[in-house]
């Protein structure tokens, strides 16, 4: 049976020039560079520079993706950005950047918020555009500044985040319906608002009238990401009829090295099939998943072909998982 699927046809990515070691955070809060690294694999992260917003890290994240699929801006119908960082309470980050890239009047152009699952959440969204006929070219865009929204006191925090964006573009195309088809097979998106208080911001346009500063309660944090992402995992890979062995990359957010171990064990999945980029860019939010993915398309370690598993987890709680065949 023919099917309509979305697929990824470009990947980019951009990080921002100014880079924070865990030794230059270690002068400005009680921490240190062996503590940081063996709780959380990080060992540094890239942070936006005075003025540099979170619309200019996805331009250029875009301009790449758009490159890389030898597509114009014109050429795209529907413009996604899923940010927890947007430069404004409105308009939307995607305006911005339609502005930005020169893109004609037409396309519809729009910010996600599911916090570090917004990526998957956003491909749920633009599949589904693709699928129903809504749109044939979708530019999905996951970018951050979330440094923002750090409180520089808390170090059981500011020592966990960075900025970057990374984008890809997705096209339809027709498949058989199959697990063989290139495109998204399946995405599986959830959400458990009870849990808000464990990760959270602490202001809003409604509330406070202030953008406010990320909170955490690490610890509970953790023990629910492992749990949901490995269901999270399970329940796409069982949709589709696939099982660990079939994946040839997993591209998981980047939130910590420990969480995606404790993952990668309980699923049985072998080390050197997950990608990691958590060490050079720390927890970028929404945008981790596009930067590793650009970064395993451009090393090489993601080929056209081959079935990607992506998962992420976040605030609110909101979780996810994708299974994509590039
Ligand atoms: N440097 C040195 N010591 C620190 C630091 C730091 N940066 N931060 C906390 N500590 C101290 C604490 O004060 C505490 O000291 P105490 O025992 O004297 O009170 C001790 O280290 C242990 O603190 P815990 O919070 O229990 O440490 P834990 O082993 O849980 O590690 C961490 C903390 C890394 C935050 C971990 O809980 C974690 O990774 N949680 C998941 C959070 C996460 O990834 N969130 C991202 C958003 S959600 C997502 O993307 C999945």
């Amino acid at each position: 049976m023919s099917m309509r699927r979305g697929i990824i046809t470009g990947t980019g990515s951009y990080l921002p020039e100014k880079v924070l070691t865990n030794d230059d955070l270690a002068k400005i809060v009680d921490t240190s560079d062996e503590w940081i690294r063996t709780r959380t694999g990080i060992r540094q992260r890239h942070v936006a520079a005075e003025g540099e917003t979170t619309s200019d890290l996805a331009t250029r994240a875009a301009r790449a993706a758009l490159e890389a699929a030898g597509r114009a801006p014109a050429d795209i119908d529907a413009l996604l950005v899923a940010t927890t960082t947007p430069d404004f309470t409105f308009p939307a980050t995607a305006c911005v950047v339609q502005d930005k890239l020169g893109m004609p009047a037409g396309a519809m152009a729009f910010d996600l918020q599911a916090v570090c699952s917004g990526f998957i959440y956003g491909l749920s969204v633009a599949d589904a555009l693709i699928r129903s006929g809504q749109a044939s070219r979708v530019l999905l865009i996951g970018a951050e500044t979330l440094t923002r929204l750090l409180d520089w006191d808390d170090r059981s925090t500011c020592v966990l985040f960075g900025d970057g964006a990374g984008a890809v573009v997705l096209e339809a195309g027709e498949g058989e319906g199959t697990t063989a088809d290139r495109g998204v097979l399946h995405t599986v998106a959830h959400a458990e608002g009870r849990h808000r208080v464990l990760l959270f911001t602490d202001g809003g346009p409604s509330s406070t009238g202030t953008v406010g500063r990320l909170r955490m309660q690490g610890r509970e944090v953790f023990r629910h990401a492992v749990n949901r992402i490995a269901e999270a995992m399970e329940e796409v890979m069982n949709a589709a009829g696939v099982s660990a062995a079939d994946i040839d990359l997993f591209v998981p957010h980047q939130a910590n090295v420990r969480i995606l171990d404790a993952t990668a064990r309980k699923l049985g999945i072998a080390p050197e099939k997950v990608m990691l980029t958590i060490a050079d860019q720390g927890n970028t939010s929404a945008a981790s998943i596009p930067l590793a993915l650009d970064a395993a398309v451009r090393q090489g370690r993601a080929k056209a072909g081959d079935l990607l598993l992506l998962e992420a987890m976040g605030g609110g709680f909101t979780w996810g998982a994708s299974l994509l065949r590039l």
